[in-house]
């Protein structure tokens, strides 16, 4: 029908696709424009579901191949079987976008597959994915349309997915590499290098800066974190930049100087993985045309309720402000579609928890110590080491620690910050306590069930004001 939409969603990602969902929920009459062929977006498609398949899968092999014998269990003649690896992380992808196309039947939201782009704010024209084209109206309009691989700084290394990869290709190699150089090592670099280290690969991380893990993690745990997947095998180049990659005779040969200067080396390399950031996708949407503000990095400019600088269209999760994330695109999402129906809805920045999926796992949640130090918050932390958990001792599983940092004079929980087994599933206690502004203490006396991991978090909090008692 020619009838205009409540909402227009573009981009079925995390962030669009939660966004229609609630949207046909609260009785908009809703409709989300994607153009990749299937819901969920970079999440679901190439980025969260199947790294951690791949994650999952090589830990098991990594783990039935080194780790079995000392726990009773003889296994012989183990081996990659790598296109059944891969196949089972396309079946974990098929079953979870089509699982978004099955809610958004339910729900009854129209799923038109094209590629947006606006006419005014409030008319936007789609290429169908299968010829022809056709422009719908809404009253309201949520770009979600995402992010993308940042491409390396003026040229000097150009992906073609199969030596030198994105994380798009690196998801997809059809043989372990050798040798693997990962440029950059924020997350993505750390999840797939550790995905293709298992494997077998001899992989080194080539990092700008000083430490790994990425923005927002604590100096401390990154030192740590560093020092565990050395033992694993994964080699660091810190404080070193690539400044260019060239193929040639079958091989890689990426070159480095140190990040201040001077100190040249060149690593031969079978598969190069580029990971050094993403950026929003804006093109051709025709934001100049209705006045949609970008700022220098490419980000949508939005207020505190994600409306743009054009009147009616909002715009949610990687395309603008904020930490690349799927739960915080999710979030926003739903924030968004509230204050459309009601005018209210909201966010806690403060509240968004990282997780990196390696193993050990990283998590953590508000403030760093060294984010307070340069603040000049007085605070007080509180450590307690997985070697002194007795579910961790007894699963021999017990590198790390959980370490929160809380304000001196209130005990209120400032930061958590941890790095150990299910340290991904932990955090969410973490999360909630800093949304309901929780102390220490109040987490201390919540009592905790034995003998679980949980209780390595118990203690602490418990640290933090006071003596844990098992360490
Ligand atoms: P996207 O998921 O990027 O979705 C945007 C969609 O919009 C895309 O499908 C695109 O095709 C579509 N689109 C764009 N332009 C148009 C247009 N003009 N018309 C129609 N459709 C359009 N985050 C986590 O929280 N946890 C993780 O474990 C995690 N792992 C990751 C691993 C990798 C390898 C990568 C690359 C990312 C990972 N992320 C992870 C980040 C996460 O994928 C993103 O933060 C999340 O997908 C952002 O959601 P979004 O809805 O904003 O955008
Ligand atoms: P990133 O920004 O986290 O890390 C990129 C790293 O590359 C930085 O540490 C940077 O210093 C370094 N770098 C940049 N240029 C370099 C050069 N020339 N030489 C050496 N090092 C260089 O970006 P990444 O890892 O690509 O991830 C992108 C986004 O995807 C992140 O925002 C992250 O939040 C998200 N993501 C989240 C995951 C999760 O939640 N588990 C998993 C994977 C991705």
């Amino acid at each position: 029908s020619n009838e205009p939409y409540d909402a227009v969603i573009i981009g079925g990602g995390p962030g669009g696709y939660v966004a229609a969902i609630k949207a046909a929920q609260h009785g908009l009459k809703t409709a989300c424009i994607e153009k990749r062929g299937s819901l969920g977006g970079t999440c679901l498609n190439v980025g969260c579901i199947p790294s951690k398949a791949m994650l999952n899968n090589s830990h098991i092999y990594h783990q039935t191949k080194h780790d079995l014998t000392k726990r009773g269990i003889d296994v012989s003649g183990v081996s990659l079987n790598l296109p059944q690896m891969l196949k089972a992380k396309q079946d974990s992808v098929t079953a979870l976008t089509k699982g978004v196309e099955h809610l958004f039947k339910q729900n009854k939201v129209d799923y038109i597959k094209g590629t947006a782009s606006f006419l005014s704010p409030t008319r936007i024209a789609v290429q169908l994915n299968d010829g022809g084209a056709t422009e719908v109206d809404a009253k309201n309009v949520i770009i979600a349309t995402g992010s993308e691989v940042a491409p390396f700084p003026g040229g000097a290394v150009q992906i073609d997915e199969e030596q030198i990869v994105s994380s798009t290709g690196a998801l997809e190699l059809k043989h372990v590499p050798g040798k693997m150089v990962v440029i950059g090592g924020g997350i993505i670099g750390l999840e797939m290098g550790s995905v293709w280290s298992r494997l077998g690969a001899e992989v080194t991380v080539v990092e700008f800066l000083g430490g790994i893990g990425g923005a927002g993690i604590d100096d401390e745990i990154s030192k740590q974190f560093q020092r565990f997947l050395g033992k694993q095998g994964l080699k660091f180049m810190l404080n070193t930049k690539v400044v260019a990659a060239e193929k040639r005779d079958g091989k890689v040969y990426v070159q480095t100087e140190s990040a201040k200067g001077g100190k040249e080396e060149t690593l031969e390399a079978d598969v190069v993985l580029v990971a050094v950031g993403r950026r929003p996708v804006t093109e051709g949407l025709n934001l100049d045309k209705i006045g949609v503000e970008v700022d220098p990095k490419g980000r949508i400019v939005v207020d505190a309720q994600f409306n743009t600088t054009a009147q009616g269209v909002k715009c949610i999760g990687d395309a603008t402000f904020g930490p690349m994330l799927a739960h915080k695109a999710e979030e926003e999402g739903i924030a968004a579609v509230e204050l459309i129906k009601t005018g209210h809805g909201h966010v806690n920045y403060h509240a968004i928890p990282s997780v990196v999926y390696t193993h050990p796992e990283v998590a953590w949640v508000g403030k760093t110590e060294q984010e307070l130090k340069a603040a000049g918050v007085q605070y007080k932390v509180g450590k307690f080491p997985f070697s002194a958990n007795s579910r961790a001792k007894t699963n021999v599983d017990a590198e790390g620690q959980v370490k929160f940092i809380v304000e001196k004079e209130t005990d209120k929980v400032l930061g958590v910050h941890i790095i150990g087994p299910n340290a991904g599933e932990m955090i969410a206690e973490a999360v909630l306590a800093i949304e309901y502004g929780a102390s220490a203490e109040d987490i201390a006396r919540t009592c905790h069930a034995h003998p679980t991991l949980s209780e390595a978090f118990k203690e602490a909090a418990m640290a933090s004001y006071d003596r844990p008692i098992h360490f």
